[in-house]
């Protein structure tokens, strides 16, 4: 699709994947509804888009946060071409220590909250033949220990995305499942990147993978993996799940020294 004079929601706008991917978008002639949590730091991110963007703020995990983030992207733009859905949680932990209540929010934020916004968006995006893209992970492809509960959200993410593509082929609406490695944001902790520097876990820079995601969607693609040779790992993964078993089996022991426990909260 043309991004030019596209309307976009994009959820996740204040976080380091997002904003960079604004700055693509608005770069390129998008006008763009930057969503999320924090008002200041997307007014901020929006004063430095010479008026092609404007704050709308939710919390995607409720249903008024929905509400809120769709009306205002609505009417603000005045329908809606493409919905970008960046925002995310990850927790690194064994998963014996992760707090149930965590589990959950991870699963609200990652895979629920993206569906449902999704869903409330369908019929404007019917209206216009637009696209959504779902920003996945490599991790959505290749489950890692210490990550049970974030690569199961992405799993889940991933499977969404492949389904409601396949439900709505020929309907005018693509879906798009973009899938980075690791990138340098704060949504990994310094022990994740500790951990990352220990097991030679490469990191991109936001600014790369946004001009990826935002190629993804000017070429209409339905899958995305960014990274080399992560993304020929998820097809080896795909097909000999045990060679990766064993080829992360000593990595996983690299890694378990950085994934502290903590007490869970019942
Ligand atoms: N960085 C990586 O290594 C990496 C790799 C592969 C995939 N990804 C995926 O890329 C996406 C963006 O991650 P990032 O690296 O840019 O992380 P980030 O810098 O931590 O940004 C996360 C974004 O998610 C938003 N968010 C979180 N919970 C939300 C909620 N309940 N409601 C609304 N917004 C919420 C945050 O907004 P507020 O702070 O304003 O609430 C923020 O804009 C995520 O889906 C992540 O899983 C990241």
């Amino acid at each position: 699709m043309k991004i030019h004079g596209a309307r976009i929601l994009l959820v996740g706008a204040s976080g380091g994947i997002g904003a960079a991917t604004a700055r693509v978008l608005a770069e390129r002639g998008g006008r763009i509804a930057l969503g999320g949590r924090r008002p200041e730091a997307l007014s901020e991110l929006a004063r430095t888009l010479d008026g092609s963007a404007f704050p709308v703020v939710g919390d995607i995990t409720t249903d008024e946060g929905r509400g809120a983030l769709v009306t205002e992207a609505l009417s603000g733009l005045g329908g809606l071409d493409l919905l970008v859905n960046a925002a995310g949680l990850l927790d690194f932990i064994p998963f014996g220590h992760h707090d149930p209540s965590a589990v959950e929010r991870i699963f609200r934020a990652n895979t629920i909250g993206p569906m449902l916004l999704a869903q409330s968006l369908l019929p404007s995006l019917q209206e216009s033949g637009g696209r959504i893209v779902n920003v996945g992970s490599i991790f959505g492809s290749i489950a890692f220990p210490y990550f049970a509960a974030y690569s199961a959200s992405k799993f889940a993410l991933r499977g969404f995305s492949e389904a409601l593509r396949r439900e709505l082929a020929g309907s005018g609406i693509g879906v798009t499942y973009f899938a980075p490695r690791a990138v340098r944001t704060t949504i990994n902790s310094d022990t994740v990147v500790r951990m990352g520097e220990a097991t030679g876990m490469k990191m991109d820079d936001p600014k790369v993978v946004a001009h990826a995601l935002v190629r993804a969607v000017e070429k209409d693609r339905d899958e995305a993996y960014f990274g080399w040779p992560e993304s020929i790992f998820v097809r080896i993964n795909a097909i000999l799940p045990r060679l990766v078993d064993r080829a992360l089996r000593g990595q996983s022991q690299t890694m378990a020294r950085f994934a502290r426990p903590a007490p869970i909260r019942r």
